[in-house]
């Protein structure tokens, strides 16, 4: 097995589940807390990657929105922004897409062999398209972006990439962001599909960290031997067996 990179699995959804609305269209599930602690994590990774119906249906500009971490990188010596990934078999991408035209980060598209030469008409002059062989699989793409020198990745969903990343065994840990509402619509995008995941009742997944983040739970899991505690969000508990110190005052 060739090295991959460290791997944060990061979404939020709803109680019933769900990552957006019925009709696809984005919803704010998170809140303002949340979104900063993301952007923590976002500002901490090399990379971040997103399936292409997250690009088409949220347009996301997956940027470090903080001018003090973005500053933070760069005397680091890193861009301001993590690489921007994404994987797509049809290539139908918005060349306006933000992904596509914001930020100085390299955009890697990885794509199945037989799609490269339409992709990369079509995309090539904004984002490096990567032939990831005959069917694009998330093992293939972490093992090149460790190749390009990605150490630390973000995936950011959706429930379709999330999905292959899990039952690939290829996630470290995951950070799951429980907001307080419901969808309550079948057609909305799932956290995760069919599939046959690692952690079952038999084989329960490592809980690390809960709190609360503002009204939205924050869950952190680890999932392989190589999770590091020693980054990100402190490993604690706010829970009936463990009460948390009462606020001062
Ligand atoms: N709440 C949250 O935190 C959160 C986060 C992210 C997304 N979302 C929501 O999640 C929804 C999207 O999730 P989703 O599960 O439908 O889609 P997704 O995972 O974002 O993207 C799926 C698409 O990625 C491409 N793809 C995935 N695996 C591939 C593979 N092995 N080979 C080639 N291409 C591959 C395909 O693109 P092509 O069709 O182009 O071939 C596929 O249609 C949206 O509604 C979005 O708003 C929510």
């Amino acid at each position: 097995m060739s090295p991959r990179p460290y791997t944060v699995l990061s979404c939020s959804m709803s109680m019933d589940g769900f990552l957006a609305a019925g009709d696809r269209h984005p919803l704010m599930l998170s809140n303002s807390a949340d979104l900063d602690r993301v952007d923590e994590v976002r500002a901490g990774c090399d990379a971040i990657l997103v399936g292409a119906e997250t690009i088409r249906a949220d347009d996301p500009r997956l940027l470090v929105r903080s001018a003090a971490r973005q500053e933070r990188r760069v005397a680091a010596g890193a861009s301001p922004s993590p690489v921007k990934v994404t994987v797509t078999a049809r290539g139908a991408l918005d060349r306006n897409a933000r992904f596509l035209t914001t930020g100085s980060a390299e955009k890697l598209v990885y794509c199945p062999s037989s799609a490269v030469a339409a992709i990369g008409r079509r995309l090539g002059t904004f984002a490096t398209v990567v032939d990831a062989g005959q069917r694009v699989t998330m093992r293939g793409v972490v093992e090149d972006l460790h190749r390009r020198g990605i150490r630390r990745l973000m995936v950011e969903g959706g429930g379709s990439v999330l999905t292959q990343f899990l039952t690939a065994g290829l996630a470290d840990e995951l950070q799951l962001a429980v907001a307080p509402v419901f969808i309550g619509d079948s057609r909305a995008p799932r956290f995760v599909g069919d599939g046959r995941f690692p952690w079952t009742t038999g084989n329960r997944a490592d809980l690390v960290a809960a709190r609360s983040v503002g009204d939205v739970a924050l869950l952190r899991y680890a999932l392989s031997d190589r999770f590091d505690g020693t980054r990100g969000e402190p490993l604690a508990m706010t829970s009936g067996s463990a009460p948390a110190p009462p606020a001062p005052g």
